[in-house]
């Protein structure tokens, strides 16, 4: 420990993005030689082959796939429901649609609405115990000011941004750093959840997006003066 920060705060602090290092980043991103990427290991026997079941699940995971060709449709309540249905208390705030090191559940979700049928332009925060979506009394940027601190580069807006919060504090308070690592692991399982969501819908499509402004969005989202950490956002659109 280094003053009063824990190991898994500094590594939070190293990896920020802002508008100061994002050149930078960008830089990095452009240095990366793809043809080097190793994808799997291997080994010398040859793999005992397995059958593929044509499971619900997989039939579901197999249109998995980010989508970023958003079209202006307007998205419907009714899909707003089932978005946000994955992140549901299904059977109370202690067992969600995903799980959570020691039920602690330190991932919050929050979204912008640009182009739906309610709700639209203002920063709303999902109530995972009543399945509805509260105003934070906090203003949306447009899409035109969202693009920039998303680190996304396209004018046609998608109709829904969803922005994964970690409150590290929750589940560090009983696991200490290593409860860093958990917070992370929820927001991804939470992530894939509402990936096949969209991918069973058939309607939807999206897209995870992992190189947001940290301070900026924390302080769109009225965060300022908390330990959120902003884990990631998800473009959905039709
Ligand atoms: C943590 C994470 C961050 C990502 N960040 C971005 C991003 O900033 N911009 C983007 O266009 N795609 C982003 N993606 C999507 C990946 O590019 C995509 O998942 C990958 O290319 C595999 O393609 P598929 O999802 O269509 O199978 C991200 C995915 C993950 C899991």
């Amino acid at each position: 420990m280094i003053d009063d920060e824990s190991f898994y705060d500094i590594f939070w602090d190293n990896t920020n993005l802002s508008r100061l290092n994002m050149a930078q980043f960008a830089n990095q991103i452009s240095l990366y030689q793809p043809e080097y990427k190793e994808q799997m290991l291997e080994y010398p026997d040859k793999p005992n082959l397995l059958p593929l079941p044509k499971s619900k699940i997989n039939k579901i995971t197999k249109n998995r796939v980010s989508d970023r060709d958003f079209t202006d449709k307007v998205m419907t309540k009714k899909e707003l429901g089932l978005i946000f249905s994955s992140f549901y208390a299904w059977n109370s705030l202690e067992h969600r649609s995903y799980p959570s090191a020691g039920a602690t559940y330190s991932l919050e979700i929050f979204c912008i609405s640009y182009n739906t049928e309610i709700l639209n332009n203002k920063i709303l925060y999902y109530d995972a115990e009543n399945h509805g979506l509260s105003s934070t009394n906090n203003s949306a940027p447009s899409w035109k000011e969202s693009t920039e601190p998303l680190n996304y580069n396209n004018e046609i807006s998608p109709n829904l941004l969803v922005i994964y919060v970690i409150f590290p504090s929750r589940v560090t308070n009983k696991y200490g750093d290593r409860g860093g690592r958990f917070a992370l692991l929820e927001a991804g399982a939470a992530m894939q959840q509402l990936s096949l969501q969209i991918a069973e819908s058939n309607v939807l499509k999206g897209v995870v997006l992992g190189g947001l402004m940290d301070d900026f969005w924390k302080s769109k989202l009225g965060l300022k003066d908390t330990d959120a950490q902003i884990a990631c956002g998800f473009l959905i659109g039709k």
